[in-house]
């Protein structure tokens, strides 16, 4: 096929059928110039996807009439904000970021109690808020809201579409960017799709994978993960009422949508946009690994998964091109990366390096971070990582078995230790969690927890022990430091900036006690926001170190658009990396993983030039530089280099 002849004639042909009746003249314009500039890249995407179809034109044309209908929707303040971005893409650089991830329900009660809490948020620091899934889902056990039964209904728990509306303008006044989770993997089993699938609709049935027999999915299920084994075993559900089989690769009521199916992708263009029209400014693409089935292999990153993301990056670029993509692959790191592109997922969690982090205060040994920090760090200057310590999920140890394997670590047996260290099972380890998705064949699992409770601060608490006490706090605030530092946007999930400990009460609630996630899913009370401010407590300690470190990240440059260089220190206990900024400033972050003083030599730092730096963090001046720097347990210091002597 000549592509490019074929992608001029249907675009002609489309724009001779396409209403754009509800937009100016002006905005017309907009509309099609950006058309003509997405399109060749749309139109090959779609044609490796769909185009074996015979009725491939059909859904073309029915896609551009939904990105003009989106398009239409926007309002104009939104519409202003793409011109703002598409001016200066690269805001999520800024030192200015610092997000966080919450449940409203959690955080706030409800919409309109974050309202009140927005100056709290402020107050701290956010600049990016990522509300956890806050739609219409089921009762009981939604998987926390990550089964959606309808995109445009705010779960009437957290109150109205209007309240969401209000929250999203509140957000935007006060400097905070709104992101949102884009569910798209799957639906909850009670969406209309679903519904209508149940009772026997071939259209809809057609939208999610479902079978008569156990035939096919048998010959799937050779190469697939189980994700939650925990609850059900394999990666596909008997639905009684339509008599069918029906490929669910989370729970049982999260229905995997068929992506080989192009009417499917222009309904999830449509829920986008709306969700893109509600103001949100990044789109969190949950499950995005998942999205594209292919027989004989484990279905997950598949290529047309990658495709499908770049079509949705395109149509939102027509019709939303203030909004980015964060990439949730929670995978091989060789896999992460390959998500990462101005033209598919702007973000993306950095799951390495979260891992990492928990590893290296486990082990003390900062190898492994070093190693696989300097092949995997690095990505398209246009993106930025999404650096983080804990979510509301738990911790998977994806590391790479090829780089643990130089250093003589066996990638089995290590995440077994892992495993036992984080969950109690291990003599000697400070951290108290819990094991997550047991897998009863293989004994594999994943670990749960709140960062102080994983961190050795329930641990202290519980003995009464000071250096216990003292040295979590200063493992929550190193662990902080480093991804407010290291490149990209940090992101704190809610309760950690106040230390808050594992809450256990989900053993007692029948719809949460089998996901153990619950425990790390704390609410925030204004008291624990209270308590925050009394001197001298480990939250207090926690709260106002961190406070420090935020402040003095928002005040230098050099802490946002900066290249990262990962420095090996031939110290086994700690972790440096470099940081430099166009106008030559640079900042030098070492961290000491460790409970014991380590001395490590300035020369490796790279620190023999003569030039002055200072301790953001101590008084301490570095000039000349001594032979060996000495750091404290736990030490954090951010040397800064900016006027050679
Ligand atoms: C993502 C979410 C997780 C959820 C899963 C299914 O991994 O972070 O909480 O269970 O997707 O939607
Ligand atoms: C999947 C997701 C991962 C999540 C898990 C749910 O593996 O990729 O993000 O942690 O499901 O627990």
């Amino acid at each position: 096929m000549d592509i490019e002849r074929e992608y001029k004639r249907s675009l002609e042909r489309i724009l001779t059928g396409l209403d754009l009746s509800g937009m100016s003249k002006r905005e017309q314009a907009v509309f099609i110039d950006r058309l003509n500039e997405q399109f060749p890249r749309l139109f090959a995407l779609l044609v490796d996807i769909y185009g074996q179809r015979y009725d491939f034109f059909y859904y073309l044309q029915q896609l551009v009439q939904t990105l003009a209908n989106g398009f239409t929707k926007r309002s104009n303040v939104l519409k202003q904000k793409d011109n703002a971005r598409l001016a200066a893409p690269h805001w999520y650089q800024d030192e200015n970021m610092l997000g966080m991830a919450c449940y409203v329900d959690l955080f706030a009660g409800d919409l309109k109690g974050l309202q009140q809490r927005i100056p709290y948020l402020v107050e701290t620091g956010i600049t990016y808020l990522h509300l956890m899934p806050l739609y219409d889902s089921p009762k009981g056990d939604s998987d926390g809201g990550y089964a959606v039964s309808d995109y445009r209904k705010v779960n009437d728990t957290l109150g109205s579409n209007k309240d969401l509306e209000e929250l999203s303008k509140a957000l935007a006044e006060a400097g905070i960017s709104l992101v949102l989770d884009f569910v798209f993997n799957h639906t909850s089993d009670e969406h209309p799709w679903a519904l209508a699938a149940k009772a026997g609709e071939q259209k809809y049935q057609e939208f999610y994978y479902m079978f008569d027999d156990k035939h096919v999915p048998d010959e799937y299920e050779k190469h697939l993960r189980e994700i939650f084994p925990q609850v059900r075993r394999g990666n596909f559900s008997w639905d009684s009422d339509s008599s069918k089989w029906v490929w669910t690769t989370f729970n049982n009521f999260q229905w995997d949508l068929n992506y080989t199916n192009p009417a499917v992708f222009n309904a999830i263009t449509d829920e986008m946009l709306y969700l893109a029209n509600l103001g949100c400014e990044a789109l969190r693409l949950d499950a995005l690994a998942f999205i594209w089935k292919e027989m004989g292999t484990n279905c997950e990153n598949q290529a047309k998964a990658h495709s499908l993301i770049q079509a949705f990056n395109s149509c939102l670029q027509i019709a939303a091109p203030a909004v980015v993509f964060k990439s949730e692959a929670i995978v091989h790191p060789d896999e992460v990366l390959k998500y990462i592109d101005k033209q598919e997922c702007q973000l993306s969690y950095n799951p390495l390096l979260m891992a990492l982090i928990w590893n290296t205060l486990a082990t003390r040994d900062t190898h492994l971070l070093t190693e696989s920090m300097q092949k995997s760090f690095e990505i398209s200057p246009d993106c930025a990582w999404v650096n983080y310590v804990r979510c509301h999920d738990d911790i998977g140890w994806t590391f790479d078995d090829a780089v643990a394997g130089q250093q003589g670590v066996n990638g089995y047996d290590h995440r077994r230790f892992l495993n036992q260290f984080y969950t109690g099972r291990f003599e000697g380890s400070f951290a108290t969690g819990v094991a997550f998705g047991e897998n009863p064949s293989n004994g594999d699992c994943r670990v749960c927890g709140s960062l102080a409770s994983l961190a050795g601060l329930e641990q202290g608490i519980e003995q009464n022990n000071a250096t216990l006490i003292e040295h979590a706090v200063a493992r929550i605030l190193m662990v902080h430091s480093i991804i407010l530092s290291i490149g990209g946007i940090p992101l704190i999930y809610s309760g950690d900036e106040l230390a808050l400990l594992n809450d256990y009460r989900y053993e007692q609630d029948d719809s949460k006690k089998h996901d153990e996630r619950w425990v790390q899913r704390i609410p925030v009370t204004d008291a624990d926001i209270q308590a925050s401010k009394k001197k001298d407590t480990p939250q207090n300690r926690v709260a106002t170190g961190l406070q420090t470190l935020i402040g003095l990240r928002k005040q230098y440059s050099v802490f946002g658009q900066a290249s990262t260089r990962i420095i090996n220190p031939h110290q086994n206990a700690v972790f440096a990396y470099q940081r430099t900024a166009k106008d030559g400033t640079s900042l030098l972050a070492i961290c000491n993983f460790s409970e014991h003083k380590q001395r490590v030599s300035s020369i490796t730092l790279g620190l023999g030039n003569g030039d002055v730096w200072q301790d953001l963090l101590s008084p301490v001046r570095v000039s000349p530089a001594p032979q060996e720097l000495e750091l404290a347990p736990y030490q954090v210091m951010w040397l800064l280099n900016s006027q050679p002597v």
